[in-house]
């Protein structure tokens, strides 16, 4: 585990190696985008990267069961800023809007069971998902990442779950990856920036060890790096 100092640049310029060294070893780079306010500024920067976007896969860590243009779906915020030049083959959103291209609802629980079948085209055996290249998480006050919030189940075998959570005024319903996904990744790195941030991230690193209670401690990846990217505050 590594502590850098956030850096929208540093940040944008490692994120280009992983890429550029994902695409050459394995033809391609299967990313694992956060949700919340944090990454957009990180998004805003990579629309502008040269990059062979054919070879670059986006996926989401969770999201909110919201439709795509309520401004609680990640995936609409995200589209805004970084998916225009991105073609559609590339992007593998949790689809939980309602409004699905058949017509039917997708509940939250049949919108997990559907990504879960969307990891399986990327798996990587013997396991059922993709080892992403990198996965990027944020940090709640609340010590949650993704949507693993705190006093959720710790040892859950499925790689996709639906959640209700109320943090914030963000939307409840939820569809989240789970630990045995983000913790096969090659690379998690968690995105933590505001005064705000301080004393969970504090007590999430050097505090009370509680996979219950902090859920971004239940984070380990088992072969790959960890990097923090905090700002000064
Ligand atoms: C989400 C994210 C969530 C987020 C944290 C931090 O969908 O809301 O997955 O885990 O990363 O809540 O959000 P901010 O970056 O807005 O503080």
């Amino acid at each position: 585990m590594m502590i850098k100092e956030f850096s929208v640049n540093e940040i944008i310029k490692d994120l280009i190696q992983i890429a550029n060294e994902s695409i050459e070893k394995r033809g391609r780079f299967l990313i694992s985008l956060a949700g919340g306010n944090t990454p957009m500024k990180i998004y805003e920067k990579l629309a502008d990267a040269s990059l062979d976007w054919s070879r670059v896969h986006f996926f989401w860590g969770d999201e909110r069961c919201v439709p795509m243009d309520d401004v609680g779906n990640s995936y609409g915020q995200i589209k805004k800023v970084l998916l225009d030049k991105i073609h559609a083959t590339n992007i593998h959103r949790i689809n939980t809007d309602p409004s699905t291209s058949s017509g039917q609802r997708l509940k939250p629980d049949s919108a997990a069971t559907h990504y879960a079948h969307t990891l399986k085209f990327f798996a990587e055996p013997p396991l059922d998902f993709p080892r992403f290249d990198l996965v990027l998480l944020g940090l709640g006050e609340d010590g949650h990442t993704a949507s693993l919030f705190p006093n959720s189940p710790v040892d859950v075998e499925e790689p996709v779950i639906a959640v209700t959570a109320h943090y914030q005024d963000r939307p409840a319903n939820r569809v989240t990856l789970t630990p045995k996904v983000f913790n096969e990744a090659r690379e998690i790195w968690f995105l933590v920036t505001g005064k705000n941030k301080a004393e969970i991230l504090n007590t999430v690193l050097h505090g009370e060890k509680n996979l219950q209670l902090y859920p971004a401690q239940r984070i380990q990846p088992k072969d790959g790096n960890l990097i923090w990217w905090a700002d000064v505050e």
